[in-house]
């Protein structure tokens, strides 16, 4: 605190305790703020509320910092700003100060190494291996998730919508078929890059029956925005049912079965409910649907005037021909592995009948 014009100690110590009341009355309205705000979507696993603890006592941690830091700046800046006439006045010569620099390195010290051990702790916890984890593959490619699940008999199933048991911890493996993607769920708090050629993993444990939407966090093409599903967490009797109907929901094995007691011939899956459950409208725009994605083709005007056969050769191998103005590898080629063959001719009747002139 030293001037061209001497303070006496006692003007001194009035700055000092001005200061600290500023910062103090910062301080309390930065933290207020940062923990009233509802930052984060509803938690949806156990590591969710862990996550948010840490991220409050961060809260609570840094303000203070950030405050007292900018509190004396700003008031040194003004309080010994120079004013006119002082141009050719120069303060006197400081050679630091031992007991000063000591207490600023030793307190930030101090707080790093306990955020450090803290942050430390929770991630090991949140990463703790459960041995009865259910193991789900997710597979990220340009632009859609596709999940798999082996069942009972060991048969592998694929789902284009994730589906959890409530309370039994999950241990993703993430892959990607092409370029990097991330696998986030926002309300497990837990998110991770699905990396070409490497397996990368997360465990969570889902404790809150409800549906939540599935992200992914890394640009990667021109579908990125809508890379975009639907995490389905239920309970482990649903869960278990829907895993022995071979990815099917109660209500779509209904929906089966009823096609099936027909005699064959009827329309086995909706084929509108193909469409929606697919997320084929994040992409495409089709009236019926009601759906307006702009990714790819307005399937109303390129699908007018074709045929069924073009139509299923448009979905399982989308290279084959692509509508003018739009580019090849967009459209993810394995609806064709990833759709069951009742689905596909289902889909390929809906679009059929609805685009027609
Ligand atoms: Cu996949 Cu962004």
């Amino acid at each position: 605190m030293a001037t061209e014009r001497e303070e006496t100690p006692r003007e001194e110590r009035g700055h000092f305790v001005q200061l600290l009341a500023i910062g103090l009355v910062a301080s309390i309205i930065g933290i207020a703020l940062g923990l009233l705000i509802d930052w984060w979507p509803s938690q949806g696993s156990a590591e969710a509320n862990k996550i948010d603890t840490l991220y409050d006592v961060l809260i609570i941690c840094s303000v203070p910092v950030f405050v007292l830091v900018v509190t004396v700046v700003l008031y040194c800046a003004w309080r010994y700003r120079m004013k006119p006439g002082e141009e050719e006045i120069d303060g006197p010569p400081i050679h630091g100060n031992t007991r000063l620099e000591i207490i600023w390195t030793a307190i930030p010290a101090i707080i790093l190494v306990a955020l450090c051990s803290y942050s430390f702790a929770i991630l090991t916890d949140v990463e703790e291996a459960d041995a009865r984890a259910l193991n789900v593959r997710v597979v990220g490619q340009q632009f859609t998730w596709t999940f798999f699940y082996r069942d009972g008999a060991g048969k592998q199933v694929s789902s284009p919508q994730l589906y959890v048991p409530r309370g039994q911890q999950v241990n993703f493996t993430v892959q990607s078929r092409d370029v990097i993607h991330d696998f986030w769920v926002p309300a497990f708090r837990m998110k991770i890059d699905a990396v070409p050629g490497i397996n990368t993993h997360l465990r969570v444990t889902p404790d809150r029956i409800g549906q939540y939407p599935v992200i992914c966090a890394e640009l990667c093409g021109l579908g990125h925005a809508v890379m975009r599903q639907t995490a389905h967490v239920v309970a482990p009797a649903e869960f278990d049912r829907w895993l022995s109907n071979g990815g099917r929901t109660d209500a779509q094995n209904q929906a089966q079965q009823n096609a099936g007691a027909g005699g064959g011939g009827g329309a086995a899956p909706d084929g509108k409910a193909v469409f929606t459950g697919n997320n084929c409208g994040a992409c495409h725009a089709l009236a019926d649907a009601g759906t307006t994605g702009g990714t790819g083709p307005k399937l109303d005007d390129v699908l007018a005037d074709k045929d069924a056969a073009f139509i299923k050769q448009s979905i399982v191998n989308p290279s084959a021909e692509i509508a003018p103005g739009f580019s090849d590898g967009i459209m993810p080629p394995t609806y064709g592995e990833t759709l069951k063959p009742a689905e596909l001719d289902a889909l390929v009747k809906y679009l059929d009948d609805v685009t027609g002139k």
